[in-house]
């Protein structure tokens, strides 16, 4: 069987598109207050064109008190004065679409900021009408509320710290599954999903061209029992795992239809829209991207990048076994093969740096850094580029606590300081490893003092790599990871082998190349990559006498002869064959 959405006639536009994500704080200042801005991003437009991307996606810009930078929406029609004015959003989405890249809005309608109208109407008062548009509940049965186990569930948040908020006017708790700033929508009532559509429908006729939209597989959840008090994601603390009773729950898809249905009917195929659903399965997957079920475009999994965590999550990170990495991508691509569509992402603005991570970013982050970005962008699927990527940029290497400005690491570094498990150096190895502030650094365009990102004080400091690291150097060097990003991106624009063909893991066993094939039709491409900084020679068992070049990451790449393949240090090769 083939996948309907890699027939040419009628697939939609976004399986041959690539996005590119801004996180608007991080990208380009435009007033000297250190936090980037709406018309900091008009001064970068050419940038994108540059680049060639078909997509930005903006992480949140709305009204927000960012205890979350922006996670934390206080009002989803309105643009934060800390990023500019509605007016501001209006002209940046006439200045991309005026060079033909369409417009996607972070949508995070698993929660609000407390201070949104909704929630401060809810917690005013027990009868309040708004009451139950999120989810409160008394105290656990025979304890006093507010007295420490008291709380409705033992779960720990993503953030640290209980999932349960006392409320002492009303004396009940609400739930978050993140900060106690990020109340829980309670999507079980009609009326708080009609006022998320309402608001979705207002932002499509402002004509933007799709939503990402934030751990939607939590809209649908349960609110007991207690979870498991294992080692895991919420080990530091005496809290038990939310994450398997509250994600995917009984009503996700049913959710996602009639949001289908009351938001996008009529515009189908038209839209880019990709759900983050952290702990999804390849079934999931299939569920929530296959066409025929009118629910998503496409996901953001998350196996991959757990690939390289310990026990203790993302703060315990080990190296990467990269058969597990090829075992799971392949998996992946094989799961959504006949029906749904894949994303493929190394980055964004939850995870660290890639070349920091699966790549080398000494002595060869030009070469693993082009490497990485070659094999993900082989894959198929539609590729996430997130800012800065682009150019290589490694991880913070902060030396010291006091550089970390994410809630995530902040709350992490207090709680496992009262539980005192870890030493400072522990604690710090695992935030410089695994912050999220690791992504959130400026976008490094020059070599000025500020990297050409703000004339003030950047809310995060700057790396200091920028003075090697930076799109003006790389602009002028065709061997730059910005060129080969470049190229890739329109590799995908011109080969539809590359949008649509057939993938097949070669070599699974084999712990540092990276090899697969794809098919369609006659023809046919291989890659191959090394993922190591020595030399490795493989046999692909696939003769390419005669195979011509069609990438590759070395200023002399050339097609291999032979089915035996050498590849230098961390080097890839693209070959019709
Ligand atoms: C996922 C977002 O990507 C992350 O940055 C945020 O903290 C949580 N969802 C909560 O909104």
């Amino acid at each position: 069987m083939s996948n309907p959405l890699t027939d040419p006639a009628t697939t939609p536009w976004w399986t041959g598109a690539v996005v590119y994500q801004i996180y608007p704080r991080s990208f380009q200042d435009s007033d000297g207050n250190g936090i980037g801005d709406l018309r900091g991003v008009l001064q970068r437009v050419d940038h994108l064109a540059e680049l060639g991307v078909d997509v930005v996606w903006f992480s949140p810009v709305y009204r927000s008190p960012q205890d979350d930078n922006g996670y934390d929406i206080s009002d989803y029609q309105d643009v934060d004065p800390l990023f500019g004015t509605l007016a501001d959003l209006d002209e940046v989405v006439q200045a991309l679409h005026e060079r033909g890249i369409k417009v996607v809005m972070d949508l995070v309608v698993n929660h609000t900021s407390d201070e949104h109208p909704w929630f401060v109407e809810s917690r005013s008062s027990a009868d309040n009408p708004k009451r139950d548009w999120y989810w409160w509940r008394p105290a656990r049965a025979g304890m006093q509320a507010g007295e420490p186990g008291a709380e409705p569930t033992n779960w720990g948040s993503f953030f640290s710290g209980p999932t349960w908020a006392f409320d002492e006017a009303t004396g009940e708790y609400y739930l978050h599954l993140f900060s106690r700033k990020q109340p829980d929508l309670n999507w079980e009532n009609p009326e708080v999903r009609k006022a998320v559509y309402d608001m979705m429908r207002w932002w499509l006729d402002r004509g933007i061209d799709g939503f990402r939209m934030d751990v939607i597989n939590l809209i649908s959840k349960r609110t007991g029992p207690d979870g498991e008090l294992a080692d895991g994601l919420v080990s530091v603390g005496p809290y038990g795992d939310a994450g398997p009773i509250t994600t995917n729950g009984p009503r996700l898809h049913e959710f996602l239809q009639e949001m289908h249905h009351a938001v996008f009917d009529g515009r189908d195929g038209e839209l880019l829209l990709v759900g983050e659903t952290p702990g999804a399965t390849i079934e999931e997957g299939k569920l929530l991207t296959d066409p025929a079920r009118d629910e998503l475009g496409m996901i953001f999994t998350f196996e991959h990048m757990g690939l390289d965590h310990g026990p203790a999550g993302r703060f315990d990170i080990k190296p990467l076994d990269l058969r597990e990495l090829k075992a799971t991508m392949s998996r992946w691509q094989a799961g959504l093969q006949d029906a749904g569509w894949n994303s493929l992402y190394w980055e964004n603005h939850d995870q660290p740096r890639i070349v920091s991570r699966f790549g080398d970013d000494g002595e060869f982050r030009r070469e693993s850094a082009t490497m990485l970005g070659t094999v993900l962008h082989l894959h198929r699927g539609t590729p996430y580029v997130y800012q800065g990527e682009e150019l290589g940029m490694t991880n913070a290497h902060f030396t010291s606590f006091e550089s970390y400005r994410d809630i995530e690491s902040l709350r992490y570094v207090a709680q496992a300081r009262t539980i005192g498990h870890l030493s400072d150096d522990q604690l710090l190895k695992g935030l410089q490893d695994g912050s999220r502030d690791n992504a959130r650094t400026p976008v490094q365009w020059d070599a000025s003092p500020q990297a050409g990102f703000t004339t003030g004080t950047p809310w995060i400091a700057v790396n200091p790599n920028h003075r090697s690291i930076n799109a003006e150097a790389q602009r002028a060097d065709p061997e730059s990871v910005f060129h080969h990003y470049r190229r890739l991106i329109a590799l995908r624009h011109d080969e539809a082998v590359v949008r649509f063909g057939d993938f097949t893991l070669l070599l699974p066993e084999d712990p540092d190349v990276y090899a697969f094939t794809r098919t369609l039709g006659d023809e046919r491409l291989v890659v191959a990559a090394n993922f190591r900084g020595e030399s490795r020679t493989v046999d692909l068992g696939i003769d390419l006498h005669g195979a011509e070049l069609v990438l590759g990451n070395y200023a002399d790449s050339a097609a291999p002869e032979s089915a035996i393949v050498t590849l230098r240090p961390w080097e890839a090769v693209v070959v019709r064959a």
